[in-house]
C-alpha cells in the first residue's frame, strides 16, 4: 500500500456514525477503486477500528475492499455456463442423489474461494480469464490471473481448452497479511478485481483446477491427470463407490484444519461424463455434482482469561482465551473479543460461558454470553512497549501519548541513525516509515529498498537511492564503542561505551560482561553498572536483529604493550592534567604511567586536554572551574586508577 503522512482531522475522534461510515466508505473506495489513498493504512485501520466500536453491525464493514459492481475489465460471455453446485447435508441425500448415475464418484473439497475461467487459445497462449459473475457473463481478470505463479502462461494445445477451478489465497498468505478483509475469500475476491496487477500479485492467490472443458476427456479423474500434465495443481481427488462416500466427508471434517485453504464443504461428482450429460442440469446446478456442506460453525465454551494485543495504530484489542472448543472443524482456544466496548457491553467477566462463532473466516469470534462468570475484566493501565498510559476512547483502549509508542520508535530510530551516522533520515521521514510499517527498529534502516521508499510523496529515486545507500555505508565495521552508544541504553553514552569498549574490545565480551565487571570500571560506580547492565540485556534483541541484518561491529585492538619510547598506546592522543594531591602515588609517578601508555601529562587547562585528574585532597580551584568551562573531562584519583587499570589490563 502506498503510505502516506497523516491527514485525519484533529477532531476526529468526534465524528458519529454516520460521518465516519462515509469517510470509510470514501477512503475504502480511493484505496481500491480509485488507487490513490489519501490517508496512511494506520488512520484507515483507526477509523474502521472507531466505526466498529460505535456500529459493530455498519454495513460499511462487510463492504470493505473493492466496490463488487465497479468492473475491472470488460464482460465476458462464458462459451458455457458456470452454473452453481446442489448442496446436501446427510448421507441419505448424498446417497439418493448418487443412485441415479452409473459408475463410481470423484470426491474433492470444496475450496472457498472464486470460481475462474481460464482460456487458452490454438497456439497455447492463456487469451482470457473471467469470474464466475452472474454465470453467462462474468469480468475480464485476466492481468490478475497471470501473475498466480500456478497458472500456466502456455499449454502444449494445438485446440482451445478451457481449465475451471477456484483462485484461493492459501491461509499461510492470510496470515501473513494485517488486512482489513475477515476472511480469505473476500481477500482473494478483493485482488482478483484490483486494477494493479502488482499489487493483485502482491497478494499471494492460488489456483486449484477443478475441470477442464473442451478437451474432449471422458472422466474427472482424466481430467485431473491432463490439467496435472499441464502444470496446473488440480485440486485433491479420490476415486470412490457409494458406500465410501460419507467416510470420505468424516476425513474432510477431521481433516480441514490441516489444510492450507479454506473448504466449506465436500464435492462429490460422476466420474463419467457421458452420465454428467446423460443427466444434465438445472439452470442453477448439473445434477451430475453435489455439495455435502461442512457444519459445526458455532460452539460453547468458557473464557478463561483475555490478553491484549496492539495494532500498529496502538490501538489494544483484547483477545479472549477459552477452553478448546472445536469450529467449523478447528480447534479454538483464542476468539476474538472485538474491542473494550464490546467487553463492557456484554458484562463480560472471567469464567463466562460464551458461544463462539467461526463462519467463513478465520477468526473466531465471541458472538454471546450464555452465563455469566464471575472474575471481571479491566483492561491494562500501560502500554508495555513504551509504558505510556493506556486511554478509554469510547469503545477502543489507545496509547496514550498522541504518537503513541510510534513516537517513541522515532526517538530510537534517529539516536541510532545519529549515533552511527546515518544520514537523511529527519523525524518526519522516520514518522513516515514508522507508520508504514518499514521502520520498527534500528535494524528495519539495512533492509530498507529502493522501491520501498520511492512510493511515498516528495521521495524520488534519487533520494531513495541516496538513504539506502546512506545505510549501507554505515552497516559494516561499526566501532565498538559507536555501536553501544547507538542503542540508546540509559546511562551508556559515549564516554561510557568507550570505557566499554576499551576494556572488553569485542560485543560478545561486552554482552557477556556481569554488573560485578562493570562496576571496577572508572565512572561505572557512580553511573550505576546494574543499570547498564540491564540495559545491555534487554537490547538482546535489537543487537540480535541489527547482526541479522548484516551489521558488523569492530573488535578494538588489543591494547599496545607499556611502551615507556613513547610509541603508540592506548593514552596515544590524550593528555592529563594532574591537580592537588594524590594519595596512592606521586604525581610524578602518575605522569610516567600516562606516558607509558601513550598518552602526554599537559601543563596547563585548555580545551584540547583530555583528563584534569583531581587528587583526593585537592581543592576545587581554578584549574578544575576552567576544566568545567573547557568541556573537559575530570576524573578523581580513584576513576584514574580504573582508568589506568582498565587500560593496562590483558
Ligand atoms: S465442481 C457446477 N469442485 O463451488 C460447478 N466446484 O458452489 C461444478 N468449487 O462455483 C464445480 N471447490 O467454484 C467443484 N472441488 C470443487 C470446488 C468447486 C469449489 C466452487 C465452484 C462453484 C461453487 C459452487
Amino acid at each position: 500500500m502506498t503510505q502516506l503522512s497523516m491527514f485525519l482531522p484533529a477532531d476526529w475522534l468526534d465524528w458519529d456514525a454516520a460521518r465516519l461510515e462515509f469517510e470509510v466508505r470514501k477512503h475504502n473506495r480511493l484505496y481500491w477503486d480509485e488507487n490513490r489513498p489519501v490517508i496512511s493504512d494506520p488512520e484507515f485501520d483507526r477509523l474502521v477500528e472507531r466505526l466498529r466500536s460505535i456500529n459493530p453491525h455498519s454495513p460499511v464493514l462487510d463492504a470493505l475492499g473493492p466496490d463488487p459492481a465497479a468492473r475491472v475489465g470488460e464482460p465476458v460471455t462464458h462459451r458455457q455456463a458456470m452454473l452453481s453446485l446442489e448442496k446436501c447435508y446427510d448421507e441419505k441425500t448424498l446417497l439418493d442423489w448418487a443412485a441415479k448415475f452409473e459408475g463410481d464418484v470423484v470426491m474433492t473439497p470444496k475450496v472457498d474461494g472464486c470460481a475462474c475461467s481460464i482460456r487458452y487459445g490454438a497456439d497455447g497462449r492463456l487469451e482470457v480469464a473471467a469470474t464466475r459473475g452472474s454465470g453467462t457473463v462474468g469480468e475480464d481478470i485476466t492481468a490478475n490471473v497471470k501473475r498466480i505463479p500456478n497458472v500456466p502462461a502456455r499449454l502444449p494445445v494445438t485446440a482451445p481448452v478451457e481449465i475451471r477451478g477456484e483462485v484461493y489465497l492459501p491461509l499461510s498468505a492470510f496470515a501473513k497479511l494485517a488486512g482489513e478483509f475477515a476472511n480469505p475469500r473476500n481477500t482473494a475476491a478483493g485482488a482478483l478485481k484490483q486494477k494493479d496487477p502488482a499489487k493483485s500479485a502482491a497478494v499471494g492467490l492460488r489456483f486449484m483446477a477443478y475441470d477442464v472443458v473442451g478437451a474432449g476427456l471422458e472422466t474427472e479423474v482424466e481430467k485431473f491427470a491432463q490439467a496435472a500434465a499441464w502444470g496446473f495443481e488440480p485440486v485433491e481427488h479420490a476415486l470412490l463407490d457409494r458406500a465410501g462416500m460419507q467416510a470420505g466427508y468424516e476425513s474432510y471434517v477431521a481433516r480441514r484444519q490441516q489444510l492450507d485453504y479454506e473448504i466449506d464443504g465436500v464435492v462429490f461428482r460422476a466420474n463419467r461424463v457421458d452420465e454428467q450429460v446423460r443427466l444434465g442440469a438445472t439452470s442453477h446446478h448439473p445434477r451430475g455434482a453435489i455439495a455435502y456442506k461442512l457444519q459445526g460453525e458455532s460452539g460453547l465454551t468458557i473464557l478463561r482469561d483475555v490478553e491484549w494485543s496492539v495494532s500498529r495504530s496502538r490501538i489494544f484489542t483484547p483477545v479472549g482465551i477459552v477452553d478448546p472448543v472445536s469450529l467449523s472443524g478447528a480447534t479454538v482456544t483464542r476468539i476474538s473479543l472485538h474491542n473494550w466496548g464490546m467487553v463492557r457491553s456484554k458484562g463480560l467477566s472471567i469464567g463466562a460461558e460464551c458461544v463462539a462463532v467461526r463462519r467463513g473466516g478465520v477468526i473466531p469470534y465471541l458472538e454471546s454470553v450464555s452465563v455469566p462468570g464471575e472474575t471481571p475484566i479491566d483492561y491494562p493501565k500501560t502500554c508495555p512497549t513504551g509504558g505510556f498510559p493506556l486511554r478509554e476512547e469510547g469503545d477502543i483502549i489507545v496509547c496514550s501519548c498522541a504518537t503513541g509508542c510510534a513516537g517513541a520508535i522515532v526517538g530510537v530510530l534517529s539516536h541510532y541513525a545519529n549515533a552511527v551516522g546515518i544520514e537523511g533520515f529527519g523525524d518526519i521521514w522516520l514518522q513516515t516509515l514508522v507508520d508504514a510499517g518499514l521502520l520498527t527498529q534500528p535494524a528495519d534502516f539495512y533492509r530498507l529498498r529502493p522501491e520501498d521508499l520511492i512510493t511515498f510523496d516528495r521521495m524520488g529515486e534519487t533520494l531513495a537511492a541516496k538513504l539506502v545507500e546512506n545505510c549501507a555505508t554505515h552497516q559494516t565495521d561499526l566501532p565498538l564503542a559507536v555501536f553501544l552508544a547507538a542503542l540508546g541504553v540509559p546511562g551508556l553514552g559515549r564516554t561510557a561505551s568507550q570505557t566499554l569498549a576499551r576494556h572488553f574490545r569485542s560485543l560478545e565480551r561486552v554482552r557477556a560482561a556481569t554488573p560485578a565487571e562493570l562496576l571496577g570500571l572508572p565512572k561505572f560506580a557512580e553511573l550505576s553498572a546494574e543499570k547498564i547492565a540491564a540495559g545491555l540485556a534487554a537490547q538482546a534483541h535489537t543487537i540480535d536483529a541489527l547482526l541479522a541484518a548484516g551489521v558488523t561491529v569492530a573488535t578494538e585492538p588489543e591494547p599496545a604493550a607499556t611502551d615507556a619510547a613513547g610509541g603508540p598506546g592506548p593514552f596515544t592522543g590524550k593528555s592529563f592534567l594532574f591537580t592537588g594531591t594524590l594519595a596512592a602515588m606521586t604525581r610524578e609517578a602518575a605522569q610516567a604511567r600516562v606516558e607509558a601508555l601513550g598518552g602526554k601529562a599537559a601543563s596547563g587547562v585548555s580545551k584540547a586536554l583530555s583528563y584534569l585528574v583531581v587528587g583526593s585532597e585537592g581543592k576545587a580551584g581554578s584549574k578544575l572551574q576552567k576544566a568545567q568551562e573547557a568541556g573537559v573531562t575530570v576524573l578523581t584519583e580513584a576513576e584514574f586508577i580504573a582508568l589506568l587499570d582498565a587500560t593496562a589490563a590483558p
